[in-house]
């Protein structure tokens, strides 16, 4: 399994991996794969990583900047995160997520937010800081953690590219 950042021609796959891995979701708004082209459009797509297995693309997570209480603060947001539904529960999409992180905290980032499962986020370091809030959503399933420093306290927005639909 190798990681490495999306080329060029990898954003038709990135779009279908992305697609399938959320078309089971109940929760999914189905528009994962416009945010990520309207993020990339935007120029905000600040880390994309695919997995690639024998040369196909089986999985890939996506890092955009977010404001905090309206003011670039060093924070990004992690998501979408995806694996083809033939590939979950292997690792993969544990492993783009540590690479990103990784990635994240040596550009001089300060820390990373996502929204999702508790249950899966909190082994990244990921937890629940009450200071730190996103509106619309029950507060444990938003979750950050800090490179540096501490987690500051504020309303978390995303992008305007998640408003892509
Ligand atoms: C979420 C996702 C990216 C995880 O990738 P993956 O390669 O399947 O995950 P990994 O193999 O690294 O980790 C598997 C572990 O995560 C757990 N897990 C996966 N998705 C989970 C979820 N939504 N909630 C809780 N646990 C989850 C598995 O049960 C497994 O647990 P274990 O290690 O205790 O056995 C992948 O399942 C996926 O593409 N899901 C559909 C899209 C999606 O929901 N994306 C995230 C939106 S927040």
């Amino acid at each position: 399994m190798d990681i490495r950042s999306e080329q060029a021609n990898d954003i038709a796959t990135i779009r279908a991996v992305t697609k399938a891995a959320f078309a089971p979701m109940a929760y999914s708004s189905q528009t994962e794969a416009e945010i990520i082209d309207a993020l990339r459009d935007a120029g905000a797509l600040t880390i994309s990583l695919i997995a690639l297995d024998q040369g196909e693309i089986v999985g890939h997570v996506a890092f955009s900047p977010v404001t905090i209480d309206g003011e670039d603060k060093g924070w990004f947001g992690l998501g979408p995160v995806s694996v083809r539904p033939d590939r979950q529960k292997s690792g993969t999409g544990g492993r783009l997520i540590r690479e990103g992180l990784t990635r994240l905290a040596k550009t001089g980032a300060r820390g990373c937010v996502v929204l999702g499962e508790p249950g899966y986020y909190k082994r990244f370091g990921f937890d629940n800081h009450a200071a730190l809030r996103f509106e619309g959503v029950p507060a444990e399933y938003f979750m950050a953690q800090a490179f540096e420093g501490r987690v500051p306290s504020g309303r978390v927005s995303y992008h305007a590219g998640f408003d892509a639909s």
